[in-house]
């Protein structure tokens, strides 16, 4: 009896390993949607003919010089060029979304620059990055970025899918500085460090393709409630300012951003505060009349506006179901018309 128990025990102890040795061995999956779609493994990037042992100095997230077995990322899109007005979307496991522009990725002329999709091998995980991140399956990294200035952001780790969106600028009409900001204007350059180095886990207004941290401008701006020495401080290391064992934005060190390029995003972040993006709106309501309102967070640019959430005045006015929302509430400036779309009251809007 004991040895037939113990022999159950070893079948299942052994079918447990076989099990959990099994993942390795089936590797990651990488999603590429380029103009077709195809899901390439870990195995099937390691074998291609192209794949190449390349070393990268002054890696981003490693900080030192690391050796990886890579393919030519422009090799795995299989394209030359990307359709007009768009861009190349890398999505990471953990909800990171950078946008990379086309010149980054095909440069007109040819500077030595060029992006690599580093695959990390099943038998041989890679080391944890020093910020205690794991870095793998696929990491994005760059030979020579110094001649095209890739940002730190700009070197997508935990990668598992590539696809194209229209630009963002495109996009987010609202995340561009009014046209009357002088060209060198800290506000100016601020916009653009924005969008690389803080859109890609941040909204600004409820622009951007990411949640994994807070909007920077709705409901309220960091600039209105952190002082301008303490904002500095948590983007060069927000532990410095705070800490908890979950908290997931990493610091900019001076490499990722200089001081003045610190400055340039608090400065951007204070003027958006006058360009807060409070939507309006104008709604066909029950009754068939048209009416005007102010929405939080409903993404007219993209046309996409399932929930429309009300502003706290129109929300009361709309409650009782009679639809009399004060005449000084009412905003006169409204952009654009959406019908059909249910607001967070189920009604057509
Ligand atoms: C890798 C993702 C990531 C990047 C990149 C990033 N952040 Fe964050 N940030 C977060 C997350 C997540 C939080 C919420 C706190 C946490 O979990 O660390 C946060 C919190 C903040 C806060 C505090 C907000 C509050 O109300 O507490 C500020 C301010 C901020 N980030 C500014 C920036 C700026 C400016 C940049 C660009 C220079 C940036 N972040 C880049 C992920 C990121």
């Amino acid at each position: 009896m004991l040895m037939n128990i113990s022999r159950w025990l070893f079948r299942v102890v052994f079918c447990y390993s076989m099990l959990s040795n099994l993942s390795p061995i089936l590797g990651a999956e990488l999603v590429v949607d380029v103009g077709s779609r195809k899901t390439l493994t870990t195995e099937e990037l390691l074998s291609r003919p192209d794949v190449t042992s390349i070393e990268v100095p002054a890696d981003v997230v490693y900080k030192r010089t690391m050796t990886y077995r890579a393919v030519p990322l422009r090799a795995v899109l299989s394209v030359d060029h990307l359709p007009p007005d768009q861009e190349l979307q890398i999505k990471a496991t953990d909800g990171f979304v950078t946008n990379l522009p086309p010149k980054l990725i095909f440069p007109a002329t040819e500077k030595g620059v060029e992006p690599w999709l580093a695959i990390e091998p099943s038998d041989k995980p890679w080391p944890q990055a020093p910020t205690g991140a794991v870095i793998g399956p696929f990491y994005v990294v760059w030979s020579n970025p110094a001649a095209s200035a890739i940002l730190s952001e700009q070197w997508p780790y935990n990668v598992e899918s590539i696809g194209i969106v229209t630009e963002s600028a495109a996009r987010w009409p609202r995340l561009a500085v009014a046209e009357d900001v002088a060209a060198a204007s800290p506000v100016r350059s601020g916009q653009s460090l924005f969008v690389t180095q803080c859109l890609p886990c941040h909204r600004m207004s409820g622009a951007g393709d990411s949640t994994l941290g807070p909007d920077l401008n709705l409901p309220r701006n960091p600039t209105e409630y952190f002082q301008p020495r303490a904002l500095k401080a948590l983007i060069r290391d927000p532990a410095s300012v705070r800490a908890w064992p979950h908290m997931k934005m990493h610091g900019f060190d001076k490499e990722a951003l200089k001081d003045s390029d610190i400055d340039a995003i608090i400065a951007y972040l204070g003027y958006m505060t006058g360009r807060r993006h409070w939507e309006s709106l104008q709604a066909v309501l029950a009754d068939g009349k048209i009416r005007s309102f102010r929405t939080r967070s409903c993404e007219l640019a993209t046309g996409g506006c399932s929930t429309v959430l009300l502003s706290s005045s129109n929300k009361h006015a709309l409650s009782d179901g009679t639809i009399a929302p004060a005449r000084d509430r009412i905003h006169t400036a409204a952009t654009r018309r959406i019908s059909g779309a249910p607001n967070s009251h189920g009604r057509t809007v």
